[in-house]
């Protein structure tokens, strides 16, 4: 029998757009994005060139963290528009072949969601405590928390209840926010829950999810204190029990069971592991399609740092035959013109990363108004709603100047996002040389870029294998099978561009020399 080849899943290759729907755009005046905004905003996304929305959550939420404290996983948050908007935004986009991706929330629920509501209502050992993960304190009276971990967000990770007779409590886990707390994966009712959950999104016609914290859900029964060295998600301490435990991988295990109902369904998981083998394992074949890789979100503008982690992020999904995965930034880093030194200088360099990056092979994400060049927004503290702002004393500002809205039109805010000026996060008065209408009408805006690299990319098999990854004075070059050689130079000084056509370039070229924080992209 002849060998039979699978054809490539239409996500092999995709340029996906993460939506932060929060601040994509608002259909109704409230200062806070939406559903329908984001349907209204299709077209303009369709120019862009993508294949595929991931959506942060839109589901019920007392948004303590903006949606990824889920009160009703089955249903849509009003302040997004209710279901029917999300009705509207499947139908709109599949008739423009995009597909629509959500955020899964597994490790924790809203503290308002009726489970919890029942736990706390229900006392000491009951079965609604274990859903989650209660246990009594320690020391005198249970005064103190149950272990010694601390929230990723800042403060311990447990929090004490009062029971219903008044009296104190039990502690509950939570990695993130009090508003967060952790289930107990140990339960089979919670894996029931969120088969329905699936099952309720694919049945409307979502093509697949982004599972928040991956690497998270499982914890070791007996809760072993962590040795606090650094607190941070990536689990590459062995020391650090809140995370990458291995029962974990029984649940995506039997995630993937029920995405494989759904013909084309696709899992991409939020997964802070550092070490490549232990990062391989969520990839097995019967586990996540698809793993975040964040090595070059960490990497500086160094063509040494960006070429090892490329050839890393490579070994790791080599180890399972996996595909890789590419992103630059996202709702929880700070915008990489900004990393990579800001102003004119963290532009042209974010520009020349997003060459790179197009330029690898596998999937690759690009954040909401990476394509604007949008920068960092340093934001006053009375403006800040991470939690993280309040958990940490004050001392980390948090998320949300990576967050504020994006300027589609006119001179001063809400630059057409809004009807109100008064947006949930603040928009700089200087995005008015940054809105979409600005950049459509300039040939040589960062949009416009943007449009043609992703047109690029399409028309040349783009997300194709490298045969070839090199970095040598400053200067990364990479190889890909269909053909591209990607330049870039992250040095001091302008360099020779090799032989060639050049099809597209981050900036003007002189006389043949590549400018540094600059590349391009030759056949
Ligand atoms: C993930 C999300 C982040 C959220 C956290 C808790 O890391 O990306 O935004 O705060 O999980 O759900």
């Amino acid at each position: 029998m002849g060998a039979m080849t699978e054809p490539s899943p239409w996500w092999s290759r995709a340029v996906f757009y993460q939506v932060y729907p929060r601040s994509f755009r608002d259909s109704d005046g409230d200062g806070v994005g939406d559903l329908d905004g984001v349907t209204a905003g299709l077209d303009y996304l369709v120019e862009l060139g993508v294949d595929a929305l991931w959506l942060n959550p839109v589901t019920v939420s007392p948004m303590a963290d903006h949606g990824y404290d889920v009160a009703d996983p089955r249903d849509i948050d009003p302040l997004f528009g209710g279901i029917e908007a999300m009705d509207r935004l499947i139908a709109a986009a599949h008739e423009r072949d995009i597909r629509i991706t959500m955020d899964l929330v597994p490790n924790h629920t809203s503290s308002q969601h009726p489970w919890f509501q029942a736990a706390l209502a229900a006392g000491p050992g009951s079965a609604q405590r274990e859903r989650y993960l209660f246990r009594d304190g320690t020391g005198p009276d249970g005064l103190l928390p149950p272990n010694n971990w601390i929230s990723i967000f800042g403060g311990p990770a447990w929090t004490r209840i009062v029971e219903p007779d008044g009296r104190p409590g039990q502690w509950y886990l939570h990695l993130f926010d009090p508003e967060q707390p952790d289930l107990n994966w140990e339960n089979p009712e919670v894996f029931e829950d969120l088969e329905k959950t699936l099952r309720f999104w694919l049945d409307r016609g979502v093509d697949g999810f982004r599972i928040d914290v991956a690497h998270g859900m499982s914890k070791p029964p007996d809760l072993p204190d962590m040795q606090i060295a650094e607190n941070r998600m990536l689990a590459d301490m062995d020391s650090d029990p809140r995370f990458n435990h291995e029962g974990v991988h029984d649940i995506h295990r039997n995630i993937r069971s029920v995405l494989d109902d759904y013909p084309g369904a696709v899992a991409v998981g939020e997964v802070w592991v550092y070490d490549n083998a232990a990062f391989a394992a969520y990839l097995r074949p019967d586990e996540l399609h698809l793993g975040f890789n964040f090595r070059l979100v960490r990497a500086e503008f160094d063509a040494e740092e960006i070429r090892d982690a490329i050839e890393n992020s490579l070994a790791a999904v080599a180890l399972e035959n996996a595909t890789p995965t590419w992103t630059l930034s996202n709702h929880d880093v700070e915008r990489e013109v900004t990393r990579y030194g800001g102003g004119a200088l963290g532009l042209a360099r974010a520009k020349a990363m997003a060459l790179v990056m197009l330029a690898l092979p596998g999937v690759v994400f690009v954040y909401n108004g990476e394509e604007l060049g949008l920068p960092n927004v340093d934001l006053p503290d009375e403006v800040l709603q991470d939690p993280v702002w309040e958990r940490s004393d004050r001392t980390e500002r948090g998320r949300d100047g990576c967050r504020v809205p994006m300027p589609w039109r006119g001179d001063a805010p809400p630059f057409g996002f809004s009807t109100t000026a008064d947006t949930w996060l603040p928009m700089p008065p200087d995005w008015a040389a940054l809105t979409v209408e600005r950049q459509l009408a300039d040939p040589e805006s960062t949009l416009h870029f943007f449009r043609r690299a992703l047109r690029l990319r399409r028309q040349r098999g783009g997300g194709s294998a490298l045969t070839g990854l090199s970095a040598e004075g400053g200067v990364l070059t990479l190889r890909t099978a269909s053909g591209l050689t990607c330049v870039l130079n992250a040095g001091e000084r302008p360099v020779e561009l090799p032989t060639g056509e050049v099809l597209l370039a981050s900036t003007a070229l002189a006389g043949g020399q590549l400018p540094p924080g600059a590349a391009a992209w030759m056949v």
